[in-house]
């Protein structure tokens, strides 16, 4: 089937590289890494240091203090937030909540699976027992970056893809790797490589419609995967995200917990994810 791709690879990747949309972000991100590498700069200074940035600050604690994101009036400061959640997934929380206000109301359903799926996400990893809980919180809401990025980067084309899934009933994943040549789960990985996240944080995202196909840390990715597929399950996929997809094989065959365990997680969730059907688009900003 030979299809005409409507984005060129190649020069939309040195798009998102240079992401123009967000002037100060990549900048923070290098020096916020440089100040990690050093092993003689404390937390607490790491902590000052990016608390000098006043508006990075009063996001990064109005996301983490939301009542929706799992510490609701409880973070006061950039150095809380680092001992409490650690580096990556502070880093990860940074470009969060600086990426998000720049999108239109129409991808507010998307913000809203993206904070779902990292309830989801933050909930199995504690059933779990897994170590960094906070860090799988993160892959869960940055696993969909890639179609922020084309609603910011790309939004007539996207609309063009949204549209085609919704008639041809495929999956939005396939429906780009038709049209564009790539899927968001591709873009997720090359920004957040761009922005040096950690492998543990980049897999995840970059694999969670390829599962069986990542390179390392299958239990993130995993667990990244059945967040989102358990979130759309419950209702709250973006408007993209159907028809719905059945969790992975894989998913089910080596996560360690039995289908009661996955629904008692739904049901403890599901008041937070009913909640969230009460936010409106300002509360992105
Ligand atoms: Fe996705
Ligand atoms: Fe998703």
């Amino acid at each position: 089937m030979s299809t005409e791709l409507i984005i060129d690879k190649d020069s939309f990747r040195k798009k998102v590289e240079r992401l123009t949309n967000i002037p100060t972000l990549p900048n923070l991100l290098s020096k916020f890494t440089e100040m990690i590498k050093n092993p003689k700069t404390s937390m607490d200074a790491i902590g000052k240091e990016l608390s000098k940035d006043q508006v990075l600050t009063s996001k990064l604690l109005k996301l983490v203090n939301s009542a929706f994101y799992g510490f609701p009036g409880r973070i006061s400061t950039v150095s809380h937030a680092l001992v409490l959640l650690g580096y990556d997934a502070v880093k990860g929380l940074i470009i969060t909540s600086n990426i998000f206000e720049n999108l239109s109301s129409d991808a507010f359903p998307l913000w809203r699976h993206s904070i779902a799926s990292s309830l989801a996400a933050r909930s199995i990893a504690n059933e779990l027992s897994m170590q960094d809980v906070e860090e799988f919180a993160v892959a869960g809401l940055l696993h969909d970056i890639g179609k922020v990025i084309l609603h910011i980067e790309a939004p007539e084309e996207y609309k063009h893809v949204i549209e085609k899934a919704r008639t041809s009933g495929r999956t939005i994943w396939e429906t780009e790797q038709e049209m564009l040549g790539f899927d968001h789960a591709n873009i997720g990985q090359w920004i957040c490589e761009k922005w040096t996240l950690p492998e543990k944080l980049i897999i995840p995202i970059g694999s969670h419609h390829a599962v069986k196909d990542a390179s390392g840390f299958h239990m993130r990715v995993m667990v990244t995967s059945l967040s989102d597929m358990m979130i759309r399950g419950m209702g709250g996929g973006a408007e993209e995200d159907f028809p719905l997809e059945p969790i992975d094989p894989i998913c089910e065959e080596k996560i360690p917990l039995t289908q009661d365990q996955i629904d008692k997680i739904a049901e403890n969730i599901a008041p937070e994810i009913g909640a969230l059907q009460h936010l409106v688009p300002e509360d992105m900003k």
